[in-house]
């Protein structure tokens, strides 16, 4: 497949699929609809078919692909390590407008990925992209099927504008359902991180996931949190804070929060702010916490807790407080 050849561009339903799929493993280029957007797709395991997608989009090529698969089993063609937490997510949102971003293995060519180590992963939610996928046998690496930086394709007109000549075939499925791209979850990340916001919410994923970091790099808990934690955690949201710059920062962006520490932590912010004191030694700290914890859930709506992670005399508390906190640090 290459650019300097012109093709004469077909829009044909589900009886191209098999000539979709055809094309696919020769290494060619075919749009697809999905329930998002539609995807213009190649052989995610073929160099040159995927560096064919970047030339037709004009996309510059730092800008890793999503790759998609028809059943949770064939992920594991393109990803080294599944845990556990994205098989709860594709229960649940799967086939669906989802991205799991997730460690890439070596047969998976590194133009896939722009070059990174890990790798979007999607099942979509629509019978011409699956039957399409299971048909070629592969993954199928497919970002949005638009020229780079117009507007994401939810009709097959759309894709005809910015394709027609460069690719030999649009597969028509109407116009797409949920009419955005999918939300694209980071699971390689100690808390889960939103890279991208879609119709799966933050609020689902937080009610799966029990604590996710969205896209503004906020934390969002599930809305009924304790159900997801059974040791130490408190009733209401709690984070761990690296500084008391951001300590301050979480502080301001969530009413009823106050922020609790050692002395030493706590002895240079200012008086209008809420804060409670651990003390300052190891056996103080640890004396106190549970305690604090305690009185602090059922005043405050939100609890900031320095971070004793790198803090060697402290890790017992450290440990009790990474279950508190989920490991969330801001
Ligand atoms: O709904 C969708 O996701 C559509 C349909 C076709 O599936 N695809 C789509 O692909 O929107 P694209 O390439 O237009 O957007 C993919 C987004 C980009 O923002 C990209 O940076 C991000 O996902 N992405 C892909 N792989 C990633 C990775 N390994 N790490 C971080 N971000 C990744
Ligand atoms: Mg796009």
């Amino acid at each position: 497949m290459s650019l300097n050849k012109t093709y004469n561009t077909i829009v044909g339903g589900v009886e191209y699929i098999d000539e979709g799929a055809r094309i696919l493993k020769e290494g060619g280029l075919v749009a697809f609809p999905t329930e998002t957007v539609y995807g213009l797709g190649a052989d995610a395991f073929n160099e040159r078919a995927v560096l064919s997608i970047f030339e037709a989009k004009g996309r510059p090529q730092d800008n890793p692909l999503i790759v998609h698969f028809a059943s949770v089993e064939d992920v594991k063609m393109a990803v080294s390590h599944i845990p556990d937490v994205a098989y709860k997510l594709w229960e649940e949102f799967s086939p669906g407008p989802l991205t799991l971003v997730l460690p890439k293995n070596d047969r998976l060519p590194l133009v896939t990925t722009a070059g990174i180590q890990t790798v979007g992963i999607r099942i979509p939610n629509h019978p011409v992209a699956l039957e399409l996928i299971k048909k070629s046998g592969t993954g199928i690496a497919a970002p949005s099927a638009n020229t780079s930086g117009r507007v994401s394709p939810t009709l097959s007109a759309h894709v005809y504008e910015d394709m027609v000549g460069k690719i030999p075939l649009i597969l028509e499925g109407g116009q797409t359902d949920i009419g955005i791209e999918s939300t694209v979850l980071d699971l390689t990340k100690d808390t889960p991180i939103v890279l991208r916001p879609g119709a799966v919410t933050i609020e689902m994923l937080a009610n799966v996931l029990g604590k996710v970091i969205n896209h503004k790099g906020e934390v969002v808990v599930a809305e009924a949190p304790g159900m997801k934690y059974k040791h130490y955690a408190p009733i209401c949201p709690c984070v761990g804070a690296k500084s008391v710059e951001s300590a301050l920062k979480v502080y301001a962006e969530n009413d009823g929060a106050v922020i609790v520490g050692r002395d030493s932590f706590l002895k240079d912010i200012p008086a209008c702010i809420k804060t409670r004191s651990l003390g300052e030694s190891p056996k103080e700290c640890m004396r106190s916490v549970f305690t604090l914890l305690r009185e602090l859930e059922k005043e405050y709506k939100y609890i900031i807790i320095e971070d004793f992670s790198d803090k060697e005399n402290y890790y017992a508390l450290y440990n009790r407080l990474k279950k508190t906190t989920g490991g969330v640090v801001c």
